[in-house]
């Protein structure tokens, strides 16, 4: 058995910076709110005609962590894209990464767990990386939510909070099992898929020739649901025990971690985690204020910037964790 280790992370956001002051034109919000409720300051939003889409996002945000992790893109073994916000219902944008990227007819995997996504495929990833299937493997998280959501005042608790932006990471073997990915920890909870939800267009309860006759402006069964203080209650919930999982698993203390990359969900969920750890600021990475929650792509910009930002060092124990729609959650520790 071998441990997978990150080689590269990379990422992209598009060009257009909605402020909170933007929002305030579109729908009954303000600034102060907005900060107050959730740290968010700005987030990206895909302008139509500019040509970002999920998969493009995703193609841009891989092609730097290809660059950054110095492999031949030819070298990947196999593709796992998350998403939510998928370019077609299907087939997801998986393949449209292996077709754009001209490598030869390798697996692509895509992976349908919102915010939790990118955990996810880090974990599917170490599992084929560990057996040896696969030496090399692409892992994207990508979305582009400002498509999807209602920016009239009916749908301000959801439409202020998302944002839309991709991150990657390739993940190549590593012979020394004391380094790299030293574990990963993943949990669900179907009794609450609809407190965090976007019903339509799937087909558990109307036939598609019903959907398209009904052509209704007001079917909100296309737009996400979210019941915020529930989900909020489970995220800071589900955080703490699956960090904490992560930690006992691998004998480490709370004082072990130099890195805690939590999904981008909300600025007090992130605070309320680092208070209950004790961590320092500098042991947690915040960007929500800049971007909003990019859903499976909060983790993977994160940890990009991080690296970027020359905030995680060799021999670093890093801890990525994430909460979200399904209701999902996981964490993966990381010997960097
Ligand atoms: O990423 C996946 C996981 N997602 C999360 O973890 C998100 C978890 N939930 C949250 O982050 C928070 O629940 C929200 C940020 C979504 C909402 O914050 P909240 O503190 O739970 O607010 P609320 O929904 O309880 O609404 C409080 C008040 C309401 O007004 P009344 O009824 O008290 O008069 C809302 O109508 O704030 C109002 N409100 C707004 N006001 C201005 C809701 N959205 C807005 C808004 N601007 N955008």
């Amino acid at each position: 058995m071998y441990n997978s280790k990150i080689l590269g992370m990379g990422h992209y956001v598009p060009e257009n910076v909605v402020t909170n002051d933007d929002l305030s034109q579109l729908m009954d919000t303000n600034d102060q709110w907005i900060q107050e409720r959730t740290g968010i300051r700005q987030r990206r939003w895909a302008v139509k005609g500019d040509g970002d889409t999920t998969f493009s996002m995703g193609l841009k945000a891989a092609k730097n962590a290809i660059r950054n992790s110095g492999i031949d893109k030819q070298d990947i073994d196999f593709i796992v894209f998350a998403t939510l916000s998928p370019d077609y219902y299907f087939p997801g944008p998986g393949v449209q990464v292996q077709e754009a990227l001209e490598i030869d007819t390798v697996g692509a995997l895509d992976v349908r767990n919102q915010c939790s996504g990118f955990v996810y495929g880090i974990s599917v990833a170490d599992q084929f990386i560990k057996t040896g299937m696969y030496k090399n493997i692409l892992v994207i998280g990508s979305e582009l939510q400002s498509r999807g959501i209602d920016v009239s005042t009916r749908g301000r608790s959801i439409s202020v909070i998302f944002g839309d932006g991709a991150g990657a990471a390739v993940l190549t073997r590593e012979e020394d099992t004391t380094k790299g990915i030293l574990s990963s920890h993943l949990h669900s909870e179907g009794k609450h898929a609809l407190e965090l939800a976007a019903e339509a267009p799937g087909m558990g309860k109307r036939w598609v020739t019903e959907i398209i006759a009904d052509n209704d402006p007001e079917d909100m069964s296309y737009r996400p649901y979210m019941n915020g203080q529930f989900v909020f209650k489970n995220a800071i919930r589900r955080f703490s025990e699956v960090i904490n999982e992560g930690l006992e698993v691998n004998k480490l203390n709370v004082s072990d971690i130099s890195m805690l990359i939590p999904h981008q969900a909300n600025l007090r969920i992130s605070q309320y985690i680092q208070k209950k750890f004790q961590l320092s600021d500098e042991q947690v990475f915040n960007n929500i204020q800049n971007y909003g929650n990019t859903t499976a792509a909060s983790i993977p910009i994160a940890l990009s910037e991080a690296c970027e930002q020359g905030k995680i060092k060799s021999g670093d124990t890093v801890v990525l964790a994430a909460f979200g729609s399904g209701f999902t959650w996981g964490s993966v520790i990381i010997k960097w």
